[in-house]
């Protein structure tokens, strides 16, 4: 496949908003699509408020397995990439709709978490928070009681809009926005393309399939992003760090 390598100088502000293709090749699994998490479970049972309400010792048993599955994975060359971007050009930022917090762990800071994490914990009574480490033990309950619940947006969930600020800001500035494995069926993510197309950016998908809202990106890449991102930013050398 050719692909026409960027020169990041050319641009202001850079936006990469990825879906989890960026961590497939990592070894986490997507959710739609062969052996997608979807497929494998229902999100009615393990991924709502209502399943939470219902049967929590349920759910905190599936994203504790996937905090262990995603524990066993490391950033893979494209989450470097990204990162190592950050340390030549001043503006980038991840917009992500990723739980996983490979980002982080490749070493990137500006990352806006839409979904937010696997690795936070929230209590629905108190408000409470927790931060936990991928390794490290935590409990299921809160100081007061409650169940403590994973702090990510489940389905029916709104997005916390102090976050959706911090994207719209950084889609608001960018020139480029490069979008990297998602489906482009979740909202108000979904909508994002169109928002950084609008406001005049060059925009590039990166993703093996075509979806519904491919068409809102100027040049596609239908290849993995472990072999696409290396090639678009040639000049982006970055120590490996996991
Ligand atoms: P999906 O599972 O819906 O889509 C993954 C996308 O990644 C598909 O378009 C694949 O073609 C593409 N893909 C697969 N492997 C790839 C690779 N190696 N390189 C590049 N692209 C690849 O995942 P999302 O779009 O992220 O919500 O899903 C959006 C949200 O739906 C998720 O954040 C999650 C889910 O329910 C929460 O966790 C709250």
């Amino acid at each position: 496949m050719d692909i026409t390598p960027l020169q990041p100088s050319d641009y202001r502000a850079i936006v990469f908003f990825t879906g989890a293709g960026m961590s497939a090749e990592s070894g986490i699994p997507t959710y739609r699509g062969k052996g997608g998490i979807w497929t494998k479970y229902r999100w009615e049972e393990v991924a709502c408020e209502k399943a939470f309400r219902r049967d929590p010792e349920k759910v905190l048993t599936f994203h504790r397995e996937r905090r262990l599955g995603v524990a066993a994975c490391k950033p893979n060359v494209g989450h470097q990439v990204i990162a190592a971007l950050e340390q030549q050009h001043p503006q980038v930022s991840v917009v992500t709709q990723n739980i996983d917090g490979l980002h982080n762990r490749a070493g990137s800071g500006r990352v806006i978490e839409l979904h937010g994490s696997l690795w936070r914990l929230r209590c629905p009574s108190d408000g409470r928070r927790l931060e936990i480490e991928p390794g490290s033990d935590y409990p299921d309950r809160c100081e007061c009681g409650a169940w403590l619940r994973p702090d990510i947006v489940w389905f029916g969930d709104s997005l916390d809009q102090n976050v959706i600020t911090a994207a719209m800001e950084s889609l608001a500035g960018c020139d480029l926005f490069v979008s990297v494995g998602t489906s482009g069926t979740v909202w108000p993510a979904a909508g994002f393309p169109q928002v950084a197309r609008q406001n005049g950016a060059y925009s590039l998908e990166i993703n093996p399939e075509a979806n519904e809202i491919s068409p809102l990106y100027d040049q596609a890449y239908r290849a993995p992003a472990t072999q696409v991102l290396p090639r678009l930013f040639p000049s982006v050398t970055g120590p490996v760090r996991a």
